[in-house]
């Protein structure tokens, strides 16, 4: 087995920075680069022919790598853009002009999802958002239809409980959608033992496969028996008849829509191949051993830890509020310690399997420093998006 700091050599920016914003945007494997070299060459030299040769099925085959790593048996997990249109294929399954329209999620969900069931609004749907700490269980009635969920928080890495969340909403009839992109490949995630009816994530964080390869998993009963209506042709029986009317495709292929993402389908399975090779409960060892680590460093220093002190509830990031935490942030980066910060949470900081004690040690004393000597001052009123 090789040793974890041995990884470090796969993964260039690690030469240049201290990386701990792999709860954003992991850090690039070279071997991406190299996938993405081999895309062009099929493109330049096969042209066409590509897509019989293993172009066309890829939101399949790289589906499967995913289900792999959740949890999911094969022929469960296809390939989106995003979670977004991956939720958006979910909901077009369900009609929202019925008893059974209600959309319960809790008040962390990620934004782009919570705008997404917003909207449907429009076409009648209700939102219940429960207040941060109180119960999602509870919130769900026979009146709910989607339960859109995150199993980790997104603004302050607290893991959800999805087991009591999936109970309660099978006993009132309702669908749970699991948003696992802060926790795929950083937190053991078993789609099957939980009984998520539909599960999804994106490849941005943690399984450090870069952007524009987003995942969705369906149970396989739903994925035999829904008909989803935001359809394309990938998700056609026999897409290369062009048949003029829409015969659905047997199982996890109806929830496709037209042309995949090729290229980020090549350089995503460069970093979900090193996700496998280390595997996902050691790389969980490692991540609270680090929070651990992180929490007690950060104490000492006298900040103000954010993020939950109970390892079982915390994910792979740690946050913690320093005074004007976006001009801190901007003074890390120009010192190459690379993190992020959400507003009312502060700066996130998220190390992962790669990341040695020593740069966690450096990014601390360096955050205490900036705030003792408040280098930060300068960086005020400038404004960071990334
Ligand atoms: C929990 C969670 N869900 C979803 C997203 C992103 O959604 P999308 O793939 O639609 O951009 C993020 C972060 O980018 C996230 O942290």
């Amino acid at each position: 087995m090789r040793d974890l700091l041995d990884y470090r050599g796969e993964f260039p920016i690690l030469a240049r920075a201290t990386y701990l914003i792999n709860h954003s945007l992991g850090a690039m494997p070279a071997e991406a680069e190299r996938r993405l070299g081999e895309y062009a060459r099929t493109w330049s030299t096969r042209g066409i022919r590509a897509w019989g040769e293993g172009w066309w099925d890829l939101p399949l085959t790289v589906g499967d790598q995913i289900g792999r790593l959740i949890g999911a048996p094969t022929s469960t997990v296809v390939m989106h853009q995003n979670v977004t249109i991956a939720e958006a294929v979910v909901l077009s399954c369900f009609r929202l002009d019925g008893e059974r329209r209600r959309i319960v999620y809790e008040e962390g969900n990620f934004p782009s999802v919570r705008y997404l069931y917003q909207a449907q609004t429009r076409h009648g749907a209700e939102i219940v958002v429960v207040p941060e700490g109180d119960s999602v269980a509870d919130a769900i009635d026979e009146r709910t239809l989607l339960v859109p969920i995150s199993q980790v928080l997104f603004r302050t890495g607290e893991i959800q409980d999805v087991e009591a969340i999936v109970r309660r909403a099978h006993e009132m009839g309702a669908h749970v959608v699991l948003d696992a992109y802060q926790s795929a490949g950083i937190l053991p995630l078993d789609v099957t033992a939980l009984g998520v009816d539909f599960a999804t994530g994106g490849s941005v964080k943690w399984l450090c496969g870069g952007p524009g390869a987003g995942w969705l998993y369906v149970r396989p009963d739903l994925a035999a028996s829904l008909e989803p209506t935001f359809v394309g042709w990938q998700a056609h029986a026999r897409p290369f008849a062009f048949e003029p009317e829409l015969e659905y495709a047997d199982g996890v292929a109806r929830f496709l829509t037209g042309t995949p993402n090729v290229p980020a389908l090549y350089a995503a399975t460069a970093g979900y191949d090193l996700i496998e090779e280390v595997g996902v409960a050691r790389i969980r060892e490692s991540s609270v051993r680090q929070t651990e680590l992180l929490i007690t460093l950060l104490d000492q220093a006298g900040l103000d830890v954010g993020s939950p002190r109970d390892p079982a509830r915390r994910g792979g990031t740690v946050t913690v509020r320093t005074p004007a935490f976006a001009a801190v942030h901007r003074e890390l980066s120009e010192r190459e310690i690379v993190c992020d910060f959400r507003p009312d949470a502060g700066l996130r900081l998220g190390p992962h399997f790669f990341t040695s004690d020593d740069e966690l040690r450096h990014a601390v004393e360096q955050i205490a420093e900036i705030v003792e000597s408040r280098a930060y001052e300068r960086h005020l009123g400038a404004v960071a998006r990334f």
